[in-house]
């Protein structure tokens, strides 16, 4: 009988990060995987630790800081994939290794150029390793959804012979729909005989904007995991989003009575981390977590608002951890508060980072009369993302206005050595782009470039975005300051920092042989 139960597996630092330009440094990963930690994640997928020596430093990293999930590491069918994987994992207190081979068709023609018995033997290789390294292992049919259903059921059964205690079955294309996928868990719950031994697990690609429901209909058919990313970021169109899962399932636990382990009100607080480590904006209007979702603009909602919430409101703003943002401090308030304030805005930093942050307050409390919930956050985080970066911004001096040509003099540090030059160029932010180059020489090009206020008003921080492009590779940084050339110039400069860890991160071949 399945329990009632739904565990929540985080995937946001493995195929989050595969997002298009959304990687995130050693420093970022750690600070987010606290948090999912801490927000009661049963399982924290850290990356793919044969991708490259970033990524095993960051499952490795991830497996010492984190308490309570269980730390997971992808590995394809190969076995120095997953002896790689098994090495990362080895701090962890409880490892994962999560392995993977194409079972469709078409990915087996063409991805693996494979027989459908060579992949079964792969199948059984490649799970029989992992479990002789690790007792917790995950195998997926890549593609599972448009896999023939015969050659899915034998391929899941000896996954389950050979030790997976997990069977995830991934729409990775996001092709399927929710009555679909619903009678394709309940079709291996009912032909495989040794289903009962692992748990089944979703895992939802939003190509048609799917995702959330079909994980739904995958655990109201008996799915008890749930793979999913903060605000569905991942492949191409995402993920399902954690967010999206876990409240459906609080709200409407009428029609699914089924728990998670997830502390809701620490959901805003991840959105806005992931939001600024990845540099990916959360659209208005997103569920759960947009800035609008609880925003009642017409005036019958509002009326209905004041009599009564529930007219207008399923859930309220404070369950997700949204409060409104107040004014909080100004250039006299002292370390004790900011330190409260922080803890209230669910940050807990060491000695050395609350300085530096207190230090950036009051700079900021010095060039801004209010200071608000938001202005903290966007401070903190974009000092976060600084972290150990190679190239930094030590001052920066522009002139602007009608009469050309602008002028940047940027003094910038790298790796400790520090250069100092002028450039002009076509408006403010092109002459201090140009100055960067002439310090850094890079071949990248600009995607992207976006500002927004973080609150209102003439003084407010500007939140800049910048998305550089590399053969092929795509980084986003972002940075915010009351001064949004020095916004921008620090949110360029943090995406060449970003590029430079992507850079030796090697393409994943399909299929790696045993060797
Ligand atoms: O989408 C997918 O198929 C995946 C697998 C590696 C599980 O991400
Ligand atoms: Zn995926």
């Amino acid at each position: 009988m399945p329990h009632d139960n739904v565990l929540i597996f985080d995937t946001t630092l493995r195929d989050g990060e595969q997002s298009p330009g959304a990687s995130m440094t050693l420093d970022e990963k750690l600070l987010v995987a606290e948090l999912l930690d801490a927000m009661g994640v049963d399982v924290i997928e850290a990356g793919f630790p044969i991708a490259s020596n970033g990524d095993f430093e960051s499952v490795r990293e991830v497996s010492k800081v984190v308490k309570n999930a269980v730390v997971c590491g992808l590995a394809r069918a190969g076995a120095k994939d997953i002896e790689r994987a098994a090495e990362a994992l080895q701090p962890a207190q409880r490892g994962r290794i999560h392995t993977f081979i194409s079972t469709s068709p078409v990915h087996m023609k063409h991805k693996l150029q494979m027989e459908p018995e060579a992949v079964l033997d792969a199948v059984i290789a490649s799970v029989s390793l992992a479990r002789n390294l690790v007792d917790n292992v995950e195998w997926s049919p890549e593609d599972a959804t448009r896999t023939d259903h015969d050659f899915l059921c034998r391929c899941v059964e000896a996954a389950i012979k050979a030790g997976a205690t997990t069977i995830n079955i991934p729409d990775t294309v996001g092709y399927t729909i929710p009555s679909e996928y619903g009678a394709l868990i309940a079709m291996l719950r009912e032909r495989v005989p040794n289903i009962d031994r692992a748990v089944i697990s979703t895992h939802c690609h939003n190509d048609l904007g799917l995702a959330v429901a079909n994980s739904l209909a995958g655990v109201a058919a008996g799915a008890r995991q749930v793979e999913c990313t903060i605000n569905g970021i991942g492949e191409r169109a995402g993920n399902a989003a954690l967010e999206e899962i876990v409240m459906a399932l609080k709200v409407r636990r009428d029609l699914m009575p089924y728990d998670t382990g997830i502390d809701t009100t620490m959901l805003a607080r991840a959105s806005k981390l992931v939001s600024s480590v990845t540099a990916f904006p959360v659209q208005y209007n997103k569920a759960i977590v947009g800035q609008n979702a609880f925003a009642h603009e017409s005036g019958i909602h509002q009326d209905g608002m004041l009599k009564n919430n529930q007219t207008y409101e399923i859930m309220t703003p404070e369950s997700v951890g949204i409060t409104k943002s107040s004014l909080v401090m100004g250039k006299h308030s002292g370390r004790h508060a900011f330190r409260e304030k922080l803890r209230e805005l669910g940050y807990d930093l060491g000695q050395n980072a609350m300085q530096d942050a207190f230090n950036r307050f009051k700079d900021l409390a010095d060039k801004k009369k209010h200071v608000f919930d938001d202005d903290i956050v966007a401070l903190v985080d974009d000092e976060v993302a600084r972290g150990n970066d190679r190239i930094r911004v030590a001052s920066l001096r522009v002139i602007a206005g009608s009469e050309g040509p602008q002028e940047a003099t940027l003094d910038l540090v790298v790796d400790g050595v520090s250069e100092k030059v002028t450039c002009t160029g076509d408006g403010p932010v092109d002459a201090t782009f140009n100055a960067i180059k002439a310090i850094f020489p890079h071949d990248a090009r600009l995607q992207l470039y976006q500002v927004h206020a973080v609150t209102a008003g003439t003084d407010a921080q500007a939140e800049v975005s910048v998305r550089l492009e590399e053969a092929g590779k795509t980084v986003t940084g972002r940075a915010a300051d009351t001064d949004t050339l020095v916004a921008s110039a620090r949110a360029y400069v943090s995406a060449l920092n970003k590029l430079l860890v992507k850079r030796e991160k090697a393409a994943p071949s399909a299929w790696v042989a045993s060797s």
